[in-house]
């Protein structure tokens, strides 16, 4: 996709901002709503370099991610020590573990038979990374990729765009509802002020920053 953020300085530096370092929160207290079984397939888009698919695979799932920068998925297998292999597939580059399948280069790159059993997107701090005028088309790809009945878990951002740019950018739940409808229900899960866990922000300019966890479910 056409994208104005140059994401690969972002991992060219040594510690890209929203790389959180440590499970998500979120992540283990919400999962069990989804009832998986072991083996089921979970989507993470732009997924960087997250410890949670780790953490996931260590739970019996399968994850797949998709990830712009090498560098970011170079960086995974490493800080992780699993060993890998690795494969051109199609447009895209496929890194393999035992459960984990990272494919390097665009979502949009992505193709259906991927995901054709997924069971959940995982998405945390991916669509706040999408410029406002790609998130249609991301939505619209995302529903191409994913079978019909995948639940999903979003963790997203809302502050004053005013008062610092993105990304990540500002993605207010009303806006996900609207962008997600006609195909899911959104749910609130966790609604939190996160600003003084953030002082890095704080330092932009930021005097509030929202973080919200939400479930959608397909309709
Ligand atoms: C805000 S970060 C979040 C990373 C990860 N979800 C996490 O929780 O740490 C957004 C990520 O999206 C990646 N990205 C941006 N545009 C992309 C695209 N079109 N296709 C694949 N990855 C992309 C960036 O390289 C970056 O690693």
């Amino acid at each position: 996709m056409k994208q104005t953020v140059d994401w690969h300085s972002h991992w060219n530096k040594p510690a890209p901002g929203f790389h959180e370092g440590r499970v998500n929160a979120y992540l283990q207290q919400y999962i069990p709503l989804f009832k998986l079984q072991q083996g089921d397939t979970i989507f993470m888009p732009l997924c960087g370099k997250a410890v949670d698919i780790l953490w996931l695979s260590g739970q019996g799932f399968k994850v797949v991610g998709v990830e712009l920068s090498r560098v970011a998925i170079e960086a995974f297998f490493e800080e992780s020590g699993l060993e890998f292999t690795q494969r051109q597939a199609g447009k895209l580059m496929l890194y393999k573990a035992p459960n984990i399948a990272l494919y390097q280069g665009d979502f949009m790159h992505m193709e259906p038979q991927i995901l054709s059993a997924c069971k959940l997107v995982y998405d945390r701090a991916s669509i706040v990374a999408i410029e406002l005028f790609n998130r249609a088309a991301y939505k619209k790809k995302m529903l191409e990729l994913v079978p019909a009945a995948t639940p999903m878990l979003m963790v997203t951002l809302s502050y004053d765009q005013n008062q610092m740019t993105g990304p990540p950018f500002s993605v207010p739940v009303d806006e996900i509802t609207k962008l997600y409808q006609p195909e899911y229900q959104v749910e609130m899960l966790r609604n939190c002020e996160q600003i003084d866990e953030r002082p890095r922000w704080k330092e932009r300019g930021l005097e509030s920053l929202i973080e919200t966890a939400l479930r959608l479910i397909p309709l």
